[in-house]
């Protein structure tokens, strides 16, 4: 059994993961509310709840599993990218225990750690595939096969920080996707003229700063009065941009690889209008879709379990050496 630690960012995650990485039997994820009023992620706030946390979290995984540390057969861990000081919270407790245990270490790229998630939804799912990650702090397309090959990325903002910034601009609250969504419920997404970033440019990037300015200008022409009646009709032609956006690279994608099966992952992925897009697309062209639950969308510890099997593992107590600068 695998026991994997997620501590990249604002969520204390541990989870236990079977040695194959196609089933998890935990998954415990804690997100840190101490941001909130800071409006923000604040690095070393997040380091030190980590540190309150992680055995609390770690100790719940293992009891959620009903399993103890003794069966386990490996510790797998988010290396990078991530803060800093925050995933050195989860690395050096990964280190720790499987020092303690004499077990094998794996370090895991949290971006392979969100195309992982899909393996869990759908076990029998084996490469080659097409995977965009659309989350808060990434937006990549790759091609996934023995290894994963970034095609294309934004030049800009993530998708996330995209409709993160776009709700704070039309007075929504946080997080901006889930927000704009409901906003955007009785809205018509054609009624505003909002621009799709790199559309007719024949590379599979992305590029989300025209729209933000799109709707900073939409805005400044309006009182309180009309944005109030607006709202719905702004949140809708925002959503659908970055929608588009996301949908057209990603078939694009899959167009010039010739891909057979495409996934998608990160925390925008738990968005319905791109789930429904992308299903009526891939349906029309027979490609399998595997998207993850919301849970496994946003960050946790189950998808970095899901990527071990894949990752070379260091071998004890080799990994003593893993400093900062391998992370
Ligand atoms: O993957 P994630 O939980 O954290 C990282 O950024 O790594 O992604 C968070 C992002 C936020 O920008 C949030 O607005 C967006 O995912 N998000 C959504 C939805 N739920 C979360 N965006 C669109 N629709 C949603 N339902
Ligand atoms: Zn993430």
């Amino acid at each position: 059994m695998i026991l994997a630690i997620e501590t990249s960012c604002d969520d204390t995650c541990a989870a236990i993961v079977e040695p194959h990485g196609r089933r998890a039997l935990s998954n415990v994820v804690h997100t840190q509310t101490e941001h909130a009023r800071y409006g923000g992620v604040v690095p070393e706030v997040a380091s030190r709840a980590h540190l309150e946390r992680l055995d609390g979290v770690v100790q719940k995984s293992l009891s959620d599993a009903g399993v103890s540390l003794d069966e386990m057969s490996r510790v797998a861990v988010t290396t990078r990218p991530g803060l800093i000081g925050a995933l050195l919270v989860g690395v050096a407790a990964a280190k720790g225990l499987a020092y303690a245990r004499r077990l094998p270490l794996v370090p895991v790229n949290h971006l392979e750690g969100h195309v992982a998630a899909a393996y869990l939804t759908d076990p029998g799912l084996q490469p080659p595939f097409v995977a965009l990650i659309a989350s808060g702090g990434h937006t990549a397309l790759y091609s996934v096969d023995r290894r994963m090959r970034l095609l294309g990325e934004t030049l800009d903002d993530a998708a996330g920080e995209a409709l993160d910034k776009g709700a704070r601009m039309l007075g929504l609250g946080f997080p901006g996707g889930p927000a704009i969504s409901r906003a955007a419920h009785d809205g018509d997404r054609n009624r505003f003229d909002f621009p799709v970033g790199l559309k007719s440019k024949d590379n599979l990037d992305f590029s989300f700063s025209g729209l933000k300015t799109s709707l900073l200008y939409k805005l400044k022409s309006m009182d309180g009065e009309r944005l109030r009646d607006e709202l719905p009709h702004l949140a809708a032609g925002y959503e659908a941009a970055v929608v588009e956006a996301l949908s057209r690279k990603l078939l694009r994608a899959v167009d010039l690889h010739d891909a057979p099966a495409v996934v998608v992952a990160g925390g925008v992925a738990a968005n319905t209008l791109l789930r429904r897009t992308l299903e009526e697309r891939c349906g029309r062209t027979g490609t399998r879709l595997v998207v993850p639950p919301p849970e496994l969308c946003t960050d946790n510890a189950a998808m970095i379990g899901a990527a071990a099997p894949g990752t070379p593992a260091v071998p004890y107590p080799e990994y003593l050496s893993l400093n900062a600068r391998s992370v």
